[in-house]
């Protein structure tokens, strides 16, 4: 196993250098990236751990990468936290939260465990981080047989808090009924070492949306609780959960004595073609913080395979409810990565070219929210965003090789509109009308595009253009031994 740990801690210093590589991104230095996981803020660093195959671009061999970071633009790349090293997890280390403890940063996993005929059986597993930031395993604290009856081994996912009433540990867990419905466990503790069943969580969605659960998560955001989940096995209904598994939430509020959650409708993170299991975390300054896999299971034939590795993570994004509704932005440190301030130029009728970078953000201001025309932004040849403002539509259009299509949602009632869009090299994301919905998308090129064309047959808007730099990752010294 000493082997295994030497190869994936040298892999994190073989960075690849291709034209998809991502510049103010989180991506894999080289195999399989997908959720993010153990978000934390800890004596003002920010710890950033992720699901990392470092040996091909396949699900498989999961361990947790590690990243530090006290501004989300320059990153130390740490050892590799979790290594399958163990009976318990050696079929991969899979997703889970972090917690502080005694003054360190915790890890609640999932230990995944295949025997030869294939049978799945899952542990909850804890790990500390020491000062020097290595990870010690712990062990195991919800063992495969006190999974409950009922239930199937599709049991993951620990998302861990601290309950201030009851002064006791919380622990939701995506899991399966034997009927082969997705739903929710609670577990509860007093020392988050010694855990006890608490009950299935209750919603209305409980067990009838599909027929797995995986990574649920539920915080606080404006005095509003949200339960955050991604659901397997959700049929496409018009424009809505067009992607192969959905991520979405439920905004209301929760009962920990009854696990009962009184909430509104199923609403959709991300309205874009790539985003999956979003994980939250509340900095020390009270902001509730959201990072996403900018992927999803079984998208994994992307054009970067061939050079190695695939997947990223989003950008971080600030939550905040507004009208009802659980609304993204991207967090301000990322205005660090602007190289001049927003040049701003009003945008008339008609047909307009803009010269941009491979790296920029772009807004588009209404101060009213034109209620006739149309606007369509062109990224490239293979990309673009249409405002229909008649039928209050918004379209993502992707006619390029990797899986084309169009993702689509209904602009909300507001008195005006913005747009913020953050450009990287193969990705796109769209905030609209202050993040109350978003557009997710990898963009893969065949040619780097220089202009951005913009039709515009409505009243005349503003746009703000700026080009954006890359965050940087160094490599601690520990690290290259
Ligand atoms: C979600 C997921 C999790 C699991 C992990 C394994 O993408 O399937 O449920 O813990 O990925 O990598």
């Amino acid at each position: 196993m000493a082997v295994v740990f030497e190869t994936a801690a040298a892999l994190t210093h073989t960075m690849i250098d291709e034209p998809n590589r991502l510049k103010f991104h989180i991506q894999p230095p080289v195999g399989l990236l997908n959720d993010p996981n153990g978000l934390v803020q800890h004596h003002g660093v920010f710890h950033v751990f992720y699901q990392w195959n470092p040996w091909s671009c396949e699900h498989k061999n999961k361990t947790w990468n590690h990243l530090t970071t006290t501004n989300f633009i320059d990153f130390q790349q740490q050892d590799v936290a979790l290594l399958p090293t163990d009976w318990y997890d050696k079929n991969g280390c899979y997703s889970g939260s972090a917690f502080i403890k005694d003054d360190h940063v915790h890890l609640f996993y999932t230990g995944n465990v295949k025997d030869e005929a294939g049978n799945r059986q899952a542990y909850q597993c804890l790990a500390r981080v020491q000062a020097d930031q290595s990870v010690e395993k712990l062990g195991v604290v919800i063992d495969d047989c006190e999974i409950p009856e009922g239930y199937t081994r599709h049991f993951r996912d620990p998302k861990i808090w601290f309950d201030q009433e009851t002064q006791q540990w919380v622990t939701i867990l995506g899991a399966q009924t034997c009927q082969e419905q997705g739903t929710v466990l609670l577990f509860t503790s007093r020392d988050a070492m010694k855990w006890a069943f608490h009950g299935e969580l209750q919603t209305k969605y409980t067990r009838q949306f599909g027929y797995m659960w995986e990574c649920p998560d539920l915080l606080t955001v404006d005095n509003q609780d949200v339960l955050i989940f991604s659901p397997q096995g959700v049929e496409q209904q018009g424009m809505e959960y067009a992607n192969i598994y959905q991520s979405g939430y439920l905004l209301g509020s929760f009962d920990l004595p009854t696990a009962r959650l009184q909430h509104g409708t199923f609403r959709e993170l991300d309205r874009g073609f790539e985003f999956y299991a979003p994980q939250t975390f509340t900095d020390e300054s009270g902001r509730v913080i959201l990072l996403a896999w900018m992927g999803l299971p079984e998208e994994e034939a992307q054009p970067t395979c061939e050079a190695g590795w695939v997947h990223a993570l989003t950008v971080p994004r600030h939550l905040t409810i507004r009208d009802g509704i659980l609304c993204q932005q991207p967090i301000r440190e990322l205005q660090a990565l602007r190289k001049t301030a927003l040049q701003e130029q009003v945008l008339p009728s008609g047909h307009s070219e803009h010269t941009v970078s491979d790296c920029y953000e772009l807004q588009l201001t209404w101060d009213t929210l034109p209620t006739t025309g149309t606007c369509t932004l062109a990224f490239d040849h293979e990309h673009t965003l249409e405002l229909d403002f008649n039928q209050k539509l918004a379209t993502l259009r992707r006619t390029g090789a990797y899986l084309p299509g169009i993702r689509q949602c209904q602009l909300e009632e507001t008195t005006n509109l913005t747009l913020t869009i953050l450009k990287d090299t193969s990705s796109v994301e769209i905030f609209l009308q202050d993040g109350r919905n978003v557009f997710t998308a990898r963009t893969f090129h065949e040619h780097r595009p220089t202009i951005l064309t913009v039709e515009l047959a409505a009243i005349a808007a503003t746009i703000a253009y700026c080009e954006l730099g890359a965050m940087t990752i160094t490599h601690t010294e520990k690290g290259k031994k």
